[in-house]
């Protein structure tokens, strides 16, 4: 057993194994690129190193794509394999990996949260947990958990970040700003914290603020993962979109949103859809950008890994045109929703399925079915996850369904 840099005990003899392993927790939770080489090196020095295959496994999840889960599942054999000679801390983080492997979530987080509970200072299993709850809707689980572990370690920089990202979702802005704060005063290069305080200047309306404070930051995101590399930038955009600077806008989604995207990343797709729909919302053209990104969404179409990120591809397909994938992938959503049991078979096709139905019409402009199948499933689709901020977009299109002029003309009509 050799200590990690959180003072917890990894099973293992080998001390470059842990070496990667610190470097990788540190990586993990500032959105580095290199993360996963780093994890890999773990391996590579000590290939029976369990929880750096459940490190690894959790890495590729968190690709939410198919190529991502199938190389999840070799690594999860190997740490499943090792789990009975390491700690219980190891075996917790482990089985919770397992659990998310098999799509049972609602382990997961028990398994997370139980290890949170005994090793606060584990702060990959605090992330872990938040992600969980993130798509599950979840906004006060993100922020219990991180502020268990908060108790322990108060002037952590990257635990400060995540408890403020929690606080800025449970709406305790002011908190949730301060303690952005003070992780970026603790550690400059904090990512996290950076977004967690442009979250709550968005839900304030406080837009030039929010330029300035990410735009005095955007220099340490060089490293940065592609997903959050251009999810900064998109609330960047975001902030000028409400300026009415749509021309930035526009320059920012082409060379540091889709333009930084890795195009076949689903987090980087959908950040970028997003933000093509906020645009035509608001009136701008948007020109060929929607075929250019729908392209790469043809390996998404049976894929359905997350109903949040389906509903985003689907609009996206229609806008572009390709109005046969959009269906194929609804029916395909249908037949996944099938497969599950319990509350994720509900989610699929009492929520996501019709909401998909509904951003089609929308995408084809046909107002009055958009807002037949978004009216009874809009004020459930929190349920799917993503931030407010990103959830605030379905409203958005509901309501620009509703208020179309031509609407209110054939209903005076028929009156
Ligand atoms: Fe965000």
């Amino acid at each position: 057993m050799i200590q990690d840099a959180q003072g917890l005990a990894v099973t293992t003899d080998v001390p470059q194994a842990v070496e990667a392993i610190n470097e990788f927790i540190d990586q993990a939770l500032t959105y580095d690129r290199r993360a996963e080489a780093t994890i890999l090196r773990a391996i590579e020095a000590d290939g029976d190193c369990a929880i750096a295959h459940a490190y690894a496994a959790a890495y590729y999840l968190s690709q939410e794509n198919w190529a991502g889960r199938v190389r999840a599942k070799s690594s999860i054999r190997r740490a499943v394999a090792g789990a009975e000679r390491v700690s219980r801390r190891e075996q917790l983080y482990i089985r919770g990996i397992n659990a998310w492997g098999q799509g049972q979530i609602e382990q997961a987080i028990d398994y997370h949260v139980a290890l949170v509970q005994d090793f606060p200072q584990d702060l990959l299993a605090v992330q872990q947990a938040q992600y969980h709850y993130f798509y599950q809707g979840d906004s006060q689980g993100l922020l219990e958990v991180a502020l268990v572990a908060l108790m322990a370690q108060p002037n952590h920089p990257l635990l400060c970040s995540m408890a403020a990202f929690g606080l800025e979702q449970c709406h305790q802005f002011s908190q949730a700003e301060a303690l952005g704060q003070r992780a970026t005063e603790l550690r400059r290069h904090n990512p996290w914290a950076h977004h967690a305080v442009a979250h709550v200047l968005e839900a304030q309306g406080r837009h030039q603020e929010a330029v300035d404070w990410m735009t005095a930051y955007a220099d340490t995101w060089g490293d940065c993962n592609s997903m959050l590399y251009t999810h900064n930038w998109w609330h960047v955009a975001l902030a000028h979109l409400a300026l009415g600077e749509t021309t930035t806008v526009l320059r920012l989604y082409d060379s540091h949103v889709w333009g930084r995207a890795q195009k076949h990343t689903p987090k980087d797709q959908v950040g970028a859809i997003a933000l093509l729909m906020r645009l035509e919302l608001a009136g701008v053209e948007v020109g060929s950008r929607w075929r250019s990104l729908a392209r790469p969404l043809q390996l998404r179409l049976a894929e359905h890994a997350l109903p949040f990120q389906d509903l985003h591809y689907v609009y996206a397909l229609a806008r572009a045109g390709n109005i046969d994938a959009a269906y194929t992938m609804i029916e395909t959503m249908v037949s996944h929703g099938h497969s599950l049991v319990g509350p994720a078979q509900n989610r699929w096709l009492k929520l996501a399925v019709p909401a998909a139905r509904g951003l089609m019409a929308h995408a084809q402009a046909d107002w009055e079915s958009a807002i037949a199948h978004l009216t009874p499933v809009l004020p459930h689709l929190y349920r799917l996850g993503g931030s407010h901020t990103q959830q605030a977009l379905f409203r958005q299109l509901y309501r620009h369904a509703i208020e179309q002029p031509e609407r209110f003309t054939v209903q005076q009509a028929l009156a």
